[in-house]
């Protein structure tokens, strides 16, 4: 595969940061994008917003002008909102789903005519929040549930032209998300005050002690050069990838009573 040309999202920070640095070291010519367009080490950087169509339009368009191929996607932009459902008003909401779910739409629609032309990769960062629900972070992990249905409908449309589809399942990793996560205004008599604080603050504190997001490159790579890629893959500490198998395993008000006690909730 070097020589092969990625375009990853969300390059200026974390996981996409991670996945581009290594891509790069692998030789893999690589596209960084994201709003601030940092630089990185071996690769270009790209100024793109993948909530704006025309700026994802026109950024795919560039990468393809620029190396005149495209082989593979890495969709890794995104953020994170936190607080009560009951307090988050709807245009918090639509943002949410607008960079982690549409911006992810977004990129594969234009991505997908030049993949199709030499069969290519879409490896989309979804999270272990898109398998269990997380108190707080409804809509995130409405994001990231939305990812799952998504790419494995996308799999059979694209399998025909030789594409194929990755969700990598990160658990907790230490990046900027954390510190970047938004967190809805509340009155200050909201009923979920106790509730939402602990269980924030164990989530924030599990992401602070995370895997280093070279870990989840480690997998992006893995998936981009394997013959056969799987559809879906965990990433991440060992205890937390136990948490998605126990979900599927255990009764889930089992399930829910332990993941309960470990929120402090
Ligand atoms: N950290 C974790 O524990 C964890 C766990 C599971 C899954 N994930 C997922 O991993 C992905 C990467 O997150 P991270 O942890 O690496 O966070 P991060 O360090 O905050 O990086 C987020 C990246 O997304 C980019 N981005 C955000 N909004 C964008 C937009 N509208 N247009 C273009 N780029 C945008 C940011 O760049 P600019 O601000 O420069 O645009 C940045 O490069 C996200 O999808 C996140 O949900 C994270």
């Amino acid at each position: 595969m070097n020589g092969s040309v990625v375009l990853v999202t969300g390059a200026s920070a974390g996981i996409g940061r991670a996945c581009a640095d290594l891509l790069a070291q692998r030789d893999w010519r690589v596209i960084g994008a994201s709003r601030r367009a940092t630089a990185g080490d071996g690769w270009a950087p790209l100024t793109m917003d993948v909530d704006d169509d025309a700026s994802v339009a026109a950024g795919v368009r560039s990468v393809v002008e620029q190396f005149g191929r495209l082989d593979a996607v890495v969709a890794a932009a995104g953020f994170g909102i936190a607080g009560p459902v009951e307090f988050t008003d709807m245009a918090d909401a639509r943002a949410q789903l607008e960079t982690n779910f549409y911006g992810v739409c977004r990129v594969v629609r234009e991505s997908l005519p030049h993949l199709r032309r030499n069969g290519g990769r879409l490896v989309i960062i979804g999270s272990i929040a898109g398998l269990i629900g997380l108190p707080f972070q409804a809509y995130y992990s409405a994001s990231k549930f939305a990812i799952e249905g998504y790419a494995e409908a996308l799999a059979y449309e694209v399998a025909p032209y030789d594409v194929d589809v990755t969700v990598i399942e990160p658990g907790n990793v230490r990046t900027e998300f954390t510190a970047r996560r938004r967190h809805v205004p509340v009155p200050a008599d909201d009923p979920y005050a106790d509730a939402s604080r602990k269980a924030l603050a164990s989530m924030a504190r599990d992401e602070v002690r995370g895997a280093d997001p070279s870990v989840v490159a480690a997998s992006v790579l893995r998936v981009l050069e394997a013959r056969h890629p799987p559809r879906r893959l965990t990433a991440g500490k060992a205890n937390e990838r136990v948490g998605a198998l126990a979900k599927r395993l255990l009764p889930y008000r089992v399930f829910e009573r332990g993941a309960r006690g470990s929120l402090g909730l």
